[in-house]
Order: structure tokens, then sequence, then C-alpha cells
């Protein structure tokens, strides 16, 4: 790490003639199991990876903002201070969004810098991989700023809702708090366990004989954004239908299973689809926090959650691929595979796998080489392992 950190130094000393003052890491994360249970106000587990990005910073003496990446080949962007906008999504450099969406929320927070400043940003998270490099560099860039410029955030909590508001108002992303919350919260041999209608996160041990593998399908819907738009709106459509008999509820996951079940033909189809999805994996979250909370790890049990959830996600909630799928597929019927879903929002991205430590890289090549037969891409699986949540370096 230390002869990392060296060369990303002289990296952005040759980008902007001086050399960072602060440095920033936060990592990226799985979604273990609770698929789009989180904006319904439903319980979420969550892992960080031993991956992410870095975020270096030096201020400036005029009111502008440079940013620049190691991994892009285009030129220092430059934009001022003050009317922040953000870039359109299909901009080549719409990654500048998520740093200056942090900022942005950072002034309406009090928070303005005098000056303006350079951010120089390092990542080793594959992008569009679905393991969010955009919660991993708001976190980063909101650290960073906060210590460049003495801002306090008042606790975890207050950084967290940073980013989140950022990802939502500014880069308009319907999301909820799973990534930024798994991001900040995460640790070595843990899994985040997040109750979002109390907004509350915790650390439950998850220690026992068990890989991680990502299988990234390499390709994702052209419309994922709007897509996932598309399902929180269904969710909200679904829940208050159900406040007309359940007036209390906040969001879908205020109802379990069986208080749901006398009110399924309030529903016209897709709406019970995706709310029936919605509730159910809210439960086997629930389910799986109490396994893992009994002590030892239940790995059959629990990865046998996690292939239902990919079901019904596949089923119910329709936001899995053929390429997804296809993974899905063929992970359950390798040998120590103890669960696989997709993980994140779905529409693309990829596969978490929970295997047996035997599985291995050998384990992870047959799965390579049958995706390459299907789709004709080649992927690279990551073994990833639970690591610290983000901090200053
Ligand atoms: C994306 C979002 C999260 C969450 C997941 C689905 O990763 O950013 O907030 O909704 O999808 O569970």
């Amino acid at each position: 790490m230390n002869a990392k950190l060296e060369e990303l130094k002289s990296w952005y000393e040759t980008t902007f003639q001086a050399a960072p003052s602060v440095m920033a890491w936060a990592p990226g994360r799985v979604e273990f199991l609770g698929n789009h249970t989180d904006y319904n106000l439903g319980m979420v587990l969550g892992s960080t990876i031993d991956r992410g990005i870095i975020v270096m910073m030096t201020p400036r003496k005029d009111q502008m903002i440079g940013l620049a990446s190691t991994g892009k080949d285009h030129p220092i962007v430059e934009v001022e201070l003050d009317g922040l906008e953000p870039l359109p999504g299909d901009s080549p450099v719409s990654w500048v969004n998520y740093p200056l969406g942090v900022l942005k929320i950072m002034i309406q927070n009090g928070m303005r810098p005098q000056k303006g400043f350079n951010i120089g940003i390092w990542s080793d998270l594959p992008e569009g991989s679905g393991l969010s490099s955009s919660a991993a560099l708001e976190t980063a860039s909101a650290l960073a700023l906060g210590k460049l410029y003495g801002f306090v955030f008042e606790d975890k909590y207050a950084l967290m809702r940073t980013g989140w508001r950022a990802e939502r108002e500014f880069v308009g992303m319907p999301c909820g708090i799973l990534d930024q919350t798994v991001v900040i919260f995460g640790d070595a041999d843990h899994l985040v366990s997040i109750d979002c209608k109390a907004e509350l996160a915790k650390g439950v041990r998850f220690q026992g004989d068990y890989q991680f593998w990502v299988f990234n399908t390499a390709h994702k819907h052209a419309l994922i954004d709007s897509f996932y738009a598309d399902r929180n709106a269904e969710c909200m459509g679904a829940r208050d239908v159900l406040r007309t008999v359940e007036p209390g509820i906040a969001g879908l996951c205020d109802l379990s299973p069986a208080a749901f079940e006398p009110h399924k033909g309030l529903l016209e189809p897709v709406a019970l689809k995706r709310a029936t999805h919605i509730i159910e994996e809210n439960a086997r979250v629930r389910e799986t926090i109490r396994l893992l909370e009994k002590g030892a790890v239940q790995q059959e049990a629990i990865g046998s959650l996690l292939f239902q959830s990919h079901r019904s996600s596949q089923h119910l909630f329709e936001n899995s691929t053929e390429d997804l799928d296809f993974l899905v597929d063929t992970l359950e019927r390798a040998e120590g595979v103890y669960g696989a879903r997709l993980t994140g929002g779905g529409f693309g991205g990829a596969v978490l796998a929970m295997t047996t430590p035997e599985f291995g890289e050998a384990g992870a090549a047959k799965i390579r080489s049958a995706y390459a037969a299907f789709s004709g891409r080649q992927i690279e699986p990551l073994m990833v392992k639970a690591g610290p949540g983000a901090k200053l370096l």
C-alpha cells in the first residue's frame, strides 16, 4: 500500500503541481442480502470489500475546482465553486458528479469552502460492476473535504446522509441508504446489518469457512437507471394501495409476509409481484440475521436464502438478466457453492457467490469459462473480503 501511495502522490503532483495535503480512502461494497429493501424501509445486509477508491486534495487560491482521475485519459475537468450543476449521465467525465454532488450538499449544510480545490482520484474497483464505486467516491470525497476545511460531520450517519443526498438530489438516483452505510460502517469479518427505517447500522460477526466471489457479467442494460427508478415507483405505488387498509405503514417492509397475505387481492398483478418480493426478501434478511446472531456460521442455511433471493429477483421483481441467471444457474450446479444471487440494483452488474474455501481459483475458473462460452465475454472473477470502512489516510 505504501508504494502505491507514493506512486499516487507523485501522479497527483505531476497533475496539479502540488503534493496532496489530504488523502481519504473508501471501499466498495457488496449487497449480501436484501434486494431493494432499503428504500422500502426494511433490513439489508452488506459487506465492504477489500478494494476501493482514494481521493487526494489540495486547496487552490481561486474559486475553481479541478478534478482528474488516474484511470482516465482526459485532461483536468474544471468547474466553478458556485452554481454547481450535474453533468449529463452520458458525459465521459460524469464521475465528477459524485464529488461535486457531495460538495453541493455540504454547501447546503453550511460547509462552503472559502476557495476552490484540486481533487485527484484513484480506484481499484472495476467500474460498472455493481460494487458501488459511486458511494465509495462520495464518501472518500466528503471525508477529504471535511479534513481539508475543518468541517465536522456530527457522526457517521451525517457523513452517510451527505453521500446519500448527493446521489439522490444531485446525481438523480432514487436509491436507499445501503451503499453509503456499508462503505462507512463496514469492518473485517463482519456484515453490516442496516435497519433502513430507523437508519441504524450494526456489525454482525460473520466468521467461518467461506469465500465471497464476485462474478461481474460485464454487461448491463442501457436503461439501468430508469429501470431502477421504475421499480422504486412501483414499490411506492403498492405501498400507497396497502396504506388504504394499513394506514400506519411507512414502507412495504412494515408488513410481514403474514400481515401482507390478507391484502394481496388489493394489488394488480405487477404490483403484487413487486410487493411480494420486497416483503419476503425482508423476511429472508431477518432470518439470516437471526442465524448469524446464533453464533456459528450456518453456511448451508444462509446460502439457500441467497438462492431464494435470486429466484425472487428473477421472477417477481424482474430485475435480473439472462447473464445473471446463467451465472446463478451455473453456480447452483457447481461444487462448493453455498449460495449465489445478483447483488445490487440488478438489470446487469454482478453475481455474489458464497462458497467453500476449497472452491478457490479453480472453481472460479470453471464458472468463467462457462460464462465465456455462453456470452462470448471474458470476465475476471474477484475474490473479495470484508475489510475496514472509509477512513482518512
Ligand atoms: C443499488 C442502490 C441501493 C439498493 C440496491 C438494491 O445498489 O444504490 O440503494 O437499493 O441497488 O438493493
